[in-house]
């Protein structure tokens, strides 16, 4: 039977090294940077609670207790604003704090891998069907791209992955899924691909860092040997799976900015900035002038 239990817990693995955006992570998480006036985090745990999550689990490395600080209740400030009657500021953080008793924190203690940091959670999900969000990865949807999954998963059961469309000549950078037959906003999906050699892609879907998966890939992962990069891969437990539960493709329509990549981050502070009614007005102009006199 395919499983369609609730999807009521998300794992973000937050223990990357972030090498591509030394020198900044040095000292300050990637998912700490900031995206106009929020923590790139933020979006992404916006984007779970939009879908229903209700329990948030954060795969932690060292140097990343800022994180967990910055879901909690930060006493002095709090304090502080209001002796000022800051009521503005003081229901800002009011209505990002998670609530009592919904976030779990744990530590990978050393980076092998997104696959090693999804099984480091298995104790905290349990024998359920988790979301697994890419902290790096924010997107801009007229729907949040898990509340689509999570419809997807209502029709498919199983496993649900986001896909978007690369360039077929950009294959062989991502995650690659064969399609099959359509299903709601999405495909059946055939074979995945890590990377696969320029030329031999089966399709132009990419893996865009958006998962539902049932509570089977844990076992596998305990298993799974290092793969590309000598990392352990969660696209190989993922493959393995696949030959015992079904996969479908939920196809996001949006825009995605990776903001572990400098580009990705600049591009998705303009992006969100320009949404944004208190700070497009003044930032509009400017930047129409600026990419103007580029020659
Ligand atoms: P990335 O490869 O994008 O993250 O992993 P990274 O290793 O931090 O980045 P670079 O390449 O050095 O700049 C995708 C996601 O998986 C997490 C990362 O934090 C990121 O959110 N991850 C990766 C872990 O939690 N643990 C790992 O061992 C590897």
């Amino acid at each position: 039977m395919t499983d369609k239990r609730k999807v009521r817990k998300a794992v973000f693995p937050v223990a990357g090294l972030g090498t591509r955006f030394l020198p900044a992570t040095k000292a300050v998480p990637k998912e700490m940077l900031t995206v106009v006036d929020k923590p790139v985090i933020q979006y992404v745990v916006d984007e779970a609670l939009e879908a229903g999550i209700e329990h948030l689990i954060f795969v932690t490395g060292r140097s990343k207790a800022v994180i967990e600080d910055y879901f909690d209740i930060q006493v002095e400030l709090d304090q502080t604003l209001r002796e000022r009657n800051k009521k503005a500021e003081i229901e800002l953080l009011e209505a990002i704090l998670p609530k009592a008793g919904t976030t779990s924190f744990t530590r990978q203690q050393a980076p092998l891998g997104l696959g090693h940091a999804v099984w480091c959670a298995r104790d905290l999900v349990g024998d359920e069907p988790f979301a697994l969000l890419l902290p790096d990865m924010i997107m801009k949807g007229e729907k949040g791209c898990l509340k689509g999954m999570v419809e997807l998963y209502e029709q498919s059961g199983g496993n649900v992955i986001a896909v978007e469309e690369c360039a077929p000549n950009q294959a062989h950078k991502y995650g690659i899924v064969g399609v099959g037959d359509k299903i709601g906003e999405g495909f059946k999906i055939t074979k995945m691909v890590e990377k696969p050699a320029p030329g031999t892609a089966p399709s132009n879907f990419f893996i865009n860092g958006r998962y539902i998966l049932q509570p089977e890939i844990f076992p596998i992962l305990e298993r799974q040997e290092r793969g590309a990069g000598n990392e352990i891969q969660l696209t190989d437990g993922m493959v393995k799976l696949s030959g015992a539960q079904p996969f479908a493709a939920y196809h996001f329509r949006g825009d995605t900015y990776d903001c572990g990549a400098k580009d990705g981050f600049i591009l998705a502070n303009v992006a969100f900035a320009l949404e944004r009614g208190d700070i497009r007005p003044s930032v509009e102009e400017p930047l129409k002038a600026l990419l103007q006199s580029l020659k």
